[in-house]
Formats: structure tokens, sequence, C-alpha cells
């Protein structure tokens, strides 16, 4: 895939109407509806004073969250959830569609920029039409969520024109939503000359140039629950990588198909024998593939629990594995101290719960340490790394989660691949 795309640099946003494409996908409180989190709409700010401050009209647009379009889609959501689909009301719907506006969004941003934004009651419909036309050069309009047309996630080209016909030019600076094919973040690309911001330029340059051509050696740490949802991340990572490392709850179907008792822990049996594949591929192309030595157990999953260090090959029937213990971090700490280029993605252990957080912690702090360039990728790392306080030590802290998952298996992102190359 071609890293080397086009930037808001390399064109002439002056006097235009920019459509600019965010990832203002931010958690909310779920009883207020207050913004948690303002680091999506931190990240955009950038772009967004450059186009401002090179006298772009600025029309920005994100989805927010995943609401039903239309009322069947809403109804059928819910019987799915197992409610009567008779008893289910338009107004219900409607407050649903209400609690994902981004109207908080657009306040928020107001008081970052500074300044007004204007918020549009709509995506292209009459409001948004009106507003994007009166809007002079300087000023912002906040669309309201992409998602509310029906359209959107079919990537629909007639809803992606209409998009595009707001505008003179599109500007993509949503990394986290490069991995969805959908009208806002890839079709309206068809009709507009399409370049990047700053956000989607520096995710491309670290995680691309980490990928491409590492400072090596190349250590991978790959933790998290599951194999499942990390198949094509160690597979593209046994290609590049010098040495992959592997934590968290999917260490434990990696211990058992190599002939472990891993007790009541996490395991997925329909991937033993991948794992036992990608142990041959390690051996085969001469990536060391570390797994854990010894585990942090509990009785139960609790935070309560008390822990007991086992063999992560001897785990007691009775027990469950919840976070590598001393000699894994001490080897896994090793393997990042000589590192040129590390890449994360996942938690080592069960880090919500102090006891079980060691690992999770001991890593962050090994990368924190390093002279190594230090990107995190996904969601559950950079939570973790910014909860443990070394989130200003990293490198790189990608904006993606299933972006960045996509972007580590090598993938093509079709938010990327719409915008023109250099
Ligand atoms: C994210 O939060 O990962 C992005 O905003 C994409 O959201 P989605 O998974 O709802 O498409």
């Amino acid at each position: 895939m071609n890293y080397n795309k086009k930037t808001v640099k390399d064109i002439d946003v002056k006097g235009k109407k920019v459509l600019l494409r965010c990832d203002f996908n931010v958690p909310q409180d779920k009883a207020t509806g207050a913004i948690t989190d303002d680091k999506r709409i931190r990240a955009a700010l950038p772009t967004i004073q450059y186009l401002l401050d090179q006298g772009a009209a600025v029309i920005a647009c994100s989805h927010l969250g995943k609401p039903a379009a239309t009322f069947d889609s809403y109804v059928k959501k819910q019987a799915e959830k197992g409610k009567d689909p008779a008893s289910i009301t338009r107004e219900e719907w409607e407050k649903s569609l209400k609690k994902l506006s981004l109207a908080p969004v657009a306040q928020r941003l107001s008081e970052l920029l500074g300044k007004d934004v204007v918020m549009a009651a709509d995506v292209v419909g009459p409001d948004a039409q009106a507003k994007a036309a009166a809007l002079q050069p300087g000023q912002i309009l906040l669309l309201e969520n992409t998602r509310f047309e029906k359209g959107e996630t079919k990537n629909d080209p007639e809803l992606a024109k209409a998009m595009a016909s707001l505008a003179e030019i599109y500007v993509s600076d949503a990394f986290g939503a490069v991995h969805r094919a959908h009208a806002s973040t890839a079709g309206v690309a068809a009709y507009l000359p399409a370049v990047s911001g700053f956000l989607i330029e520096k995710e491309l340059e670290i995680m691309g140039g980490a990928l491409a051509n590492p400072k090596r050696p190349l250590v991978a740490i790959l933790g998290g629950s599951k194999v499942s949802s990390k198949i094509g991340v160690i597979n593209n990572l046994l290609d590049i990588a010098d040495t992959i490392i592997i934590g968290g709850g999917m260490a434990y179907t990696f211990a058992k198909a190599q002939g472990g008792s891993v007790g009541k822990s996490l395991l997925e049996s329909d991937w033993l024998d991948y794992c036992n594949e990608m142990i041959a591929k390690a051996k085969d192309k001469g990536v060391k593939l570390l797994l854990p030595e010894d585990t942090l157990c509990a009785r139960e999953f609790s935070a309560d629990a008390e822990p007991v260090l086992c063999d992560t090959m001897a785990i007691p029937d009775d027990m469950m594995g919840m976070d590598i213990g001393p000699k894994t971090i001490e080897a896994y700490s090793q393997a990042v101290k000589g590192a040129g280029t590390v890449i994360w993605n996942g938690p080592m252990g069960v880090f919500e719960f102090p006891a079980f957080a060691e690992g999770t912690r001991a890593v962050a702090k090994a990368l924190a340490d390093t002279d190594a360039i230090t990107i995190i990728g996904g969601g559950d790392s950079a939570a973790a790394v910014a909860q443990l306080g070394y989130a200003d030590k990293m490198t790189h802290i990608s904006t993606g989660g299933g972006a960045s998952l996509e972007f580590l298996e090598g993938k093509e992102l079709p938010g990327v691949a719409c915008l023109l190359d250099k």
C-alpha cells in the first residue's frame, strides 16, 4: 500500500470550501452525554487551524456511534436485542438519534478553537446546504452525524456526491475511520480533489515507516484477549518483525497449542492449529517468538482475587491466567531494551484490576525508558499507556483502534487509498 499521499500543504485551499472528514467518535457519559475524552477532537485541531489560517471555509463532518439511520433498522436492532417490535415507537428511535448528535462535539470544538462552530441540523439536507453556502473563509461548520444518513455505511454514491457538492476540496483527517469504506470516508473522494490532513500524514509516516522501513530490530508486542482478533496482525508482522512478543489472554491459546495445561484461562480452541502454524512460521523466518514463561493466575475473574504465580504451561485446573509473571516481565523488558522500533498492540493482562496490572505497566515502562521508536497502536494499549501515565514518553500513540489493527495487518485502507498519491 502506498503511504505517500498528498496533504493539505500540496493543495491551494485559500478561499476554498473544504469538506474535512474527522473522527469525532468520542466516548460520552451514558447518563449526561458529556464527552469523557476529547483526545480525538484535539487531534484534529492542527489541520482545522491550518485550514482556517489559510483562509479556507471548513465544513467538518464525522460519525458518532452506530445510530440506526432508519426506523425500520432501529426496530430490527432492538428486536435482535430481544425487544418486542410492536412496542417500539418512533419517539424512542428519534431519542436514540438525539443522543448521537454531534452538538456536544461542536461545543467542545468551539471551546478548543476559541471561535464559533456553526452546527448544521442535517448532513446534506437543506440546513447543511444553506449553512455551507453561506460559510465564509476562516469560518467552520460542523455537519450532523454522517451515520444519520442511511447511505453513509453503504458508501452510496448519491450521498457521496451530495456531500461533495457542499465543497471544492476533500481533506481526510479521520485516521480512526480509514478502514471504513463509507460515503464520507472514501466515496466522496471520487468527486473532489482528495488529500490528507496532518493527523493522517503523521500516522502514515510513523506507522507506515515502521512497517516499510523500520529501524531494527523491530519488536512487536501483541496482547489482548483473543488470538482470533490478531490473526492478520501476527501473520503480517511475522514477515516484517525481528521479534514478536505475545502476552494477554491470547498467550494461553499458544500455551495450550504447545501442549500446556491452561486451567480456566481464556482459550480459543479453534485457533490451536493456527498458533502452531505461527510458531512454525516464526522458526522458518528466523523471527524470535516470545511466549510468557510464568503467569499470574487467579481462582476467579475479580479485582479482589488473590494472585498466584504459575508456570504458563502448568496452570492448575481451578485457575485462570490474569497477567504475565516476573520472569516474563524481565524477558520482555530486555527485548524492548535492545529494540530499534517497538510496536505495541494489546495489554499484557487484566490491567483494569490493580493486582494484575503489573505486566502491562512494566511493558509500558520499558517502552518509556528505551531510546527506540515506540508506537502504540490500538485502543486498549493506548488507554493503558495513558492510564499508567506514560503517554508523553511514547514516539507515537495511534488515534485508531480498528484502523491501526488493519494497518498492522498490511490491509489496504479505503480511506487512505482514495487520497491522491504524491
Ligand atoms: C473507532 O472508534 O474505532 C472509529 O471511530 C470507527 O468507528 P466504527 O467502528 O463505529 O466504524
